[in-house]
């Protein structure tokens, strides 16, 4: 297996590098970067970390697309980050003509690849890669939905001073300021979470894994986070290497789900050796459908916007 990272020499990209290395994922990882010694020190320091892991997986680091021929899975991190008071849309310009170049360049050295678009605004980005591989839906994910409900697992497990590990959870839509956390489908090893924490509090959680990644941005000021979308994305490409059938909130091209068309939006799915396996509906009830709605709507009127920009 060869998986390469473009944008592999970003936070994201290299967080994601990291831990398939670590975990031994795939034989070959590819960090492919415009900066060429950031890369390439990367690179090399992630390799020579794999002796202290115990992982076989060697490390390539390269500017030149040739090295990321015939990648079996195409990683896109690629794309400026936010700052302080910026919104994932405020990337749109720049991140759209990048990844478009980014999907260009990788399916033409690895055209059997399955991709994972990881860069923002995400749900746009997956559209842009769609259109530009030219792949079937199968074969393309965006990564936010994993981030997402993590997030929200993370706030519900220090409410409730229990282990990530036992709350289980969904995120739908698309990521940003709509997403729509699924307070129904929430539970604390089974027990539903409304049992063990008040509506106020539940709200409250809801809101700030909205504003997951904008509270990160706050913090560090000089970019978004990294650690926790770097690993979301690598459980993508381990449940695909490993044909694992995980149920992922991944944002995938609808085609009638969910009542939406010619969209890509956050949505569970099985994922295995051929990417997406099946898209998983949901029977949404009235409030979640218009929540969802609210979100695709958004979504929608950014794809349209990147469409301009591209054309
Ligand atoms: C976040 C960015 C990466 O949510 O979208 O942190």
């Amino acid at each position: 297996m060869k998986v390469t990272v473009i944008g592999g020499a970003g936070n994201v990209g290299a967080t994601c590098a990291q831990v398939l290395a670590n975990k031994e994922i795939a034989d070959q990882i590819v960090l492919c970067d415009v900066a060429e010694g950031m890369c390439k020190g990367k690179g090399l320091d992630m390799y020579e970390s794999m002796p202290i892991f115990n992982s076989s997986s060697r490390l390539i680091a390269t500017s030149d697309y040739a090295d990321t021929a015939n990648s079996d899975i195409v990683v896109i991190t690629a794309g400026i980050a936010r700052k302080p008071g910026m919104t994932r849309d405020d990337l749109l310009k720049t991140n759209a003509g990048i990844v478009n170049s980014c999907a260009e360049n990788a399916i033409k050295t690895s055209p059997n690849a399955i991709f994972v678009i990881v860069s923002n605004p995400l749900d746009v980005m997956t559209y842009v890669a769609l259109q530009k591989t030219k792949l079937p839906r199968n074969k393309v994910i965006g990564m936010a939905g994993i981030l997402d409900t993590a997030r929200y697992r993370t706030f519900i497990a220090m409410e409730v001073g229990v282990s990530v590990k036992d709350v289980h959870a969904l995120v739908l839509g698309g990521h940003g300021d709509t997403m729509v956390p699924l307070t129904r489908y929430t539970t604390v090893a089974g027990i539903p979470i409304t049992d063990l924490v008040a509506k106020e509090r539940l709200d409250a959680i809801n809101a700030r894994t909205a504003d997951g990644g904008g509270e990160i941005v706050k913090y560090l000021q000089t970019g978004s986070a990294y650690y926790a979308p770097g690993t979301a994305a690598a459980e993508i490409v381990e449940a695909i290497v490993r044909d694992q059938k995980r149920v992922l909130p991944c944002t995938v091209l609808l085609d009638g789900e969910f009542g939406y068309h010619d969209i890509c939006l956050g949505v569970p799915i099985i994922v295995g050796k051929n990417g997406i396996e099946k898209i998983c509906e949901l029977k949404l009830n009235a409030e979640e459908k218009d929540l969802l709605d609210k979100s695709a709507g958004h979504v929608q009127k950014t794809i349209k916007e990147a469409m301009q920009i591209l054309k």
